[in-house]
Order: C-alpha cells, then sequence, then structure tokens
C-alpha cells in the first residue's frame, strides 16, 4: 500500500480474507478443532468472527522492566474489544539487561526469531509488541520487518527519576556513578545501599536517553508507536491510556492492511536516525536500525548515519549528554515535540500507524519546556550525538557519543589499551600492575554473539540479500556481522588511573581515528 493511501483503498483492503478467518470458519476437521479448542476458553462463536488480535506479552520477573507488562496487557485488550477485535495475549522469551551476562545482546536474534516465528505460526491478523528493555524493541521491529503483518510497538515505559536528597538519579549512570564512588572509598556501604534503593523506584525501563529510551523513541519515529508512547513513564496512567488507544489502533491497522514495510521505508528509517542524532541517543541503535534495515532487505552504512548526524542539530538535553531525564522529557512534550523542532530534518510524508503521515501526526505537537528541548536554531550542538569514526584502531569504523564526552577527550592521543572481549576487560581492568595511566584509550573489541542457532535469520541479519530472500533456508553458523563492530570507548582520568589493559599489539603507542567522510 502506498503512503497516503485513502478511504477507497482502506475499503478495498478490508475485503481481504483474514488469516484467522481460514482457521475459524474452515468447515472441515481442522476448523472444527479450531473452534473447540478456542471455545473451550471462554470465547463465543460471534468473537471467533472478529479480527484476532496477538499481544506479544514479554512479561517476566527476571526481566525487570518488563515486570509490569501483564497489567498493560489488560489495558491493550480494552482496547482491541473496544474496536471489535478478538485479543488473544501470547508470550515470547524476555530478555533483560541486568541479569544476562556480559549483554542481552547475545539473544537479540534468537528473541527476533521467536517473536517472528510465533507471529507467523499462530492465526493472528495483526500484533501488538510489548517491549521495553534494551534489545527486546529492536528485536520486535526486526520481527515485524520480517512478518509483515500488521503490527504496532508499545512500550512499557521508563522509570520515575530516581531521588536522593534532593537529587535526581538516573540508571544506570548513577549505577556506575556509585560503584566508582565507593570503590573509591568516598562512600560507605550503608551510603551505597541507601544509593540502591533510591535509583530505581518504580516500574519502567532506564529512564535516561540509554539503549531502550533511545529505541522506545526510534519506534515512534519510525512510525510504528502511536506518538508520545516513549516518554511516558511505566507508573502514570497515561501509560494505560497510551495501551488503550494501541489496542484500538491495530485493530484499524488490520482494516486497513497497513503492514510494517508500508510504514519503515527508507525514510522512515532516515527519520528514525535523526531522532536518534537529536535526542544524544544510544550508539547502539545504530548496530539495531543497521538489523532492522537488514530485515527489510536494505543497507543501511555508517556513513548514511555519520552524515545525518552531521547535518542534525542536537536538541535534546536529557542524561548521559545533558542535565534532564525521560521524567522531564515527557513533560517537556516528549518525541512529538522534538520531531517538532526537526522538521526541517525529517521526511514529513511517511505513513505511522496512525494511518496518517508524521506531518499530520505533529500538526498539534509543541515544546512546553525550552530548557529540555531546544530549538534547531539554537540547539546544544550544531551535530548529532553520534560520530562514526575511522582510522587504523577501527578500520570497519568506530562509534563515539561525542555529545557524551568531554570538550577534553575529542581531540586526545594515547596509547591503546585493548580488551579482546567483555570477560578480557572484567578479569584484567582491576589489575594495579597492568600499564595504562590516564591519558590511555580503552578499546574493547565487543565481538558480540559468535556461533548461531543454525537458523537462516542468523544469516540473514547480517546479510541482506538473505534478509530480502522469501523464506531463506540456508543455514548459518556466524551471527550478524553488524554486532561485532569494535566499540571504543576513551579512558577518563579518574577510570583510567584505577584501570589495566594491554597495548595494542602492531598499532604502537597512538592510535588514530577521523571521522567518516569529514
Ligand atoms: Fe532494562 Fe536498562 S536494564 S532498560
Amino acid at each position: 500500500m502506498a503512503q497516503g493511501d485513502g478511504e477507497h483503498e482502506a475499503e478495498a483492503s478490508s475485503a481481504r480474507k483474514l488469516k484467522s478467518e481460514s482457521y475459524f470458519q474452515e468447515k472441515e476437521l481442522w476448523g472444527f478443532i479450531h473452534r473447540s479448542f478456542t471455545k473451550s476458553m471462554g470465547y463465543t462463536e460471534e468473537d471467533l468472527r472478529k479480527p484476532v488480535i496477538g499481544i506479544c506479552n514479554t512479561f517476566s520477573e527476571l526481566n525487570k522492566c518488563h515486570s509490569h507488562f501483564n497489567e498493560l496487557v489488560e489495558y491493550v485488550k480494552r482496547g482491541v474489544w473496544q474496536a471489535g477485535g478478538l485479543p488473544m495475549a501470547f508470550p515470547t522469551i524476555s530478555i533483560g539487561e541486568p541479569y544476562i551476562k556480559p549483554t542481552s545482546m547475545l539473544l537479540r536474534n534468537l528473541m527476533a526469531m521467536d517473536t517472528e516465528e510465533m507471529m507467523k505460526a499462530q492465526p493472528i491478523d495483526g500484533v501488538v509488541l510489548i517491549g521495553g528493555c534494551d534489545k527486546t524493541v529492536p528485536a520486535q521491529l526486526m520481527a515485524a520487518a520480517s512478518v509483515n503483518i500488521p503490527a504496532i510497538v508499545l512500550t512499557g515505559g521508563p522509570m520515575l527519576n530516581g531521588r536522593l536528597n534532593g537529587r535526581s538519579l538516573g540508571a544506570c549512570t548513577d549505577c556506575y556513578g556509585f560503584t566508582l564512588e565507593h570503590k573509591a572509598g568516598n562512600i560507605t556501604d550503608e551510603e551505597l545501599a541507601i544509593a540502591e534503593n533510591a535509583v530505581c523506584r518504580s516500574d519502567g525501563h532506564c529512564m535516561v536517553m540509554g539503549t531502550a529510551s533511545t529505541m522506545a523513541s526510534i519506534a515512534e519515529a519510525i512510525g510504528m508507536a502511536l506518538p508520545g508512547n516513549a516518554a511516558i513513564p511505566a507508573p502514570d496512567s497515561r501509560r494505560r491510556h497510551m495501551a488503550e488507544r494501541t489496542g484500538k489502533q491495530i485493530v484499524e491497522l488490520v482494516r486497513r492492511d497497513i503492514r510494517p514495510r508500508d510504514i519503515m521505508t527508507a525514510e522512515a528509517l532516515e527519520n528514525a536516525i535523526a531522532v536518534t542524532m537529536a535526542s544524544g541517543g544510544s550508539t547502539n541503535a545504530i548496530i539495531h536500525l543497521i538489523a532492522i534495515s537488514q530485515r527489510l532487505g536494505r543497507k543501511l552504512p555508517l556513513e548514511t548515519f555519520d552524515a545525518i548526524s552531521a547535518s542534525t542539530p542536537f536538541i535534546l538535553n536529557l542524561r548521559p549528554s545533558g542535565k534532564y531525564q525521560m521524567e522531564e522529557y515527557f513533560e517537556a512534550g516528549g518525541v512529538p515535540a522534538l520531531m517538532k523542532e526537526l522538521e526541517a530534518h525529517l521526511h514529513l510524508d511517511c505513513l505511522t500507524v496512525t494511518g496518517r503521515t508524521i506531518r499530520e501526526n505533529l500538526a498539534s505537537a509543541r515544546t512546553l519546556n525550552r530548557d529540555v528541548i531546544r530549538t534547531a536554531a539554537e540547539p546544544l550542538d550544531a551535530q548529532g550525538g553520534i560520530a562514526v569514526l575511522r582510522g587504523n584502531l577501527a578500520p570497519d569504523g568506530a562509534l563515539v557519543k561525542q555529545t557524551a564526552v568531554t570538550a577534553r577527550l575529542k581531540k586526545h592521543r594515547g596509547q591503546a589499551v585493548v580488551f579482546e572481549s567483555p570477560a578480557d576487560m572484567e578479569a584484567r581492568i582491576d589489575d594495579p600492575d597492568l600499564d595504562v595511566d590516564e591519558n590511555s584509550v580503552l578499546v574493547l573489541k565487543n565481538a558480540g554473539p559468535k556461533g548461531g542457532t543454525g537458523h537462516a535469520r542468523d544469516r540473514a541479519d547480517s546479510d541482506p540479500e538473505e534478509a530480502a530472500r522469501p523464506g531463506g533456508a540456508r543455514h548459518g553458523t556466524d551471527l550478524g556481522r553488524e554486532n561485532q563492530r569494535h566499540v571504543l570507548r576513551r579512558a577518563d582520568r579518574s577510570r583510567g588511573a584505577r584501570s589495566g589493559g594491554r597495548r595494542q599489539s602492531g598499532v604502537g603507542a597512538h592510535g588514530r581515528l577521523d571521522r567518516a567522510g569529514h
């Protein structure tokens, strides 16, 4: 369906046979079985004639960021029923960043495959994807891109700000800070315990502009979540209202047959990149957007990110790059207000899950706090948050969140101290005998997952041609190349003084990195 199609096409598509009809209206044996088993759960004949809306519930008590999802599901169901659909919740794996070591990134592709297969295997006509913690929303967007049935994203929302002695705290930025202060002997065990209780004080995902908030913003910017979804705090009643509205809207998307590939176009991906750059979003967003794009059969080179970053003003004053957190972002107008400021940098004709364009969605958006969301004319920085660097340290490209580093570190020379993996870093970073000083550049070679499940999608996430191949059945043993990018972290003085590592062999005392294409 082309962008901006009107009522005529919507009516035509409503005549399309729904997948659920082939299950529940079938006359033969399997129709009997489908109806009999489903009615046993209390559904009536009338219910089985409605479009079936799957609600992908990633609730888990082992994923704190999703611990409130069962309640959200009930609000989504309310909206689906109101709009004339039949809601049916189903689980997939739920991957939470705090417990899965070294990172839940190792399981993102598995979650994408789980979600994809459940969306394909079940008699659902549309799906509400409820995610939140870092790698869950990209996994769900990857699945939506592959399966391409009507889909909409609802995120669980950020936590309320942490509070301690009148100070606003954020996860995980302050988790690192308190731990290092304790390690340095600057705070006591008791003070550390008080801080632990104060940082995370509600349901929801991390409330700084980390990966979770970035991916929630991207889901909105790319058109796959309703406007305003990303920033509503998890415990706020308006999150429940958003859940209900999302439930209503997925039924409308099914009726109009609006699908993820109608929405996640090349231009929509560029909008998502621009919003990420203007927000000081996470460098992980680049890894995830490449994977989503490849599920759509498109290459998304690092140069595209760098070019958009170079031309997009950084205007969102949120930690870790700025001062505030998601709670203040919500009160200032959230993603719609930021996108309104960015209109000159966006493709405004992109279709969204509202059934309307970005331009139409932003008609009434406005900023309510200018210290949180700056204007494009008076930005915090003329360029976006992430720069792509190349050099002898990273010939394939390295990412720097330039808005989150001090001016002193933007031009820096120092010896490269290389860790081969997160485990290598854990094992050696506190060794006082390792060769490091305050000018050292710490390099973590984050190889990501190696060795795959054999699923064709393991390949597809790194190979756009495979991704585009219908039902591609090639088996692979390696996961995405996008996961294998080296992540560079420049040491600040305090961390460098306590850290250890070894010199990069073959590089010499000074590595070189320059901004790609600049
Ligand atoms: Fe889930 Fe930070 S731990 S978003």
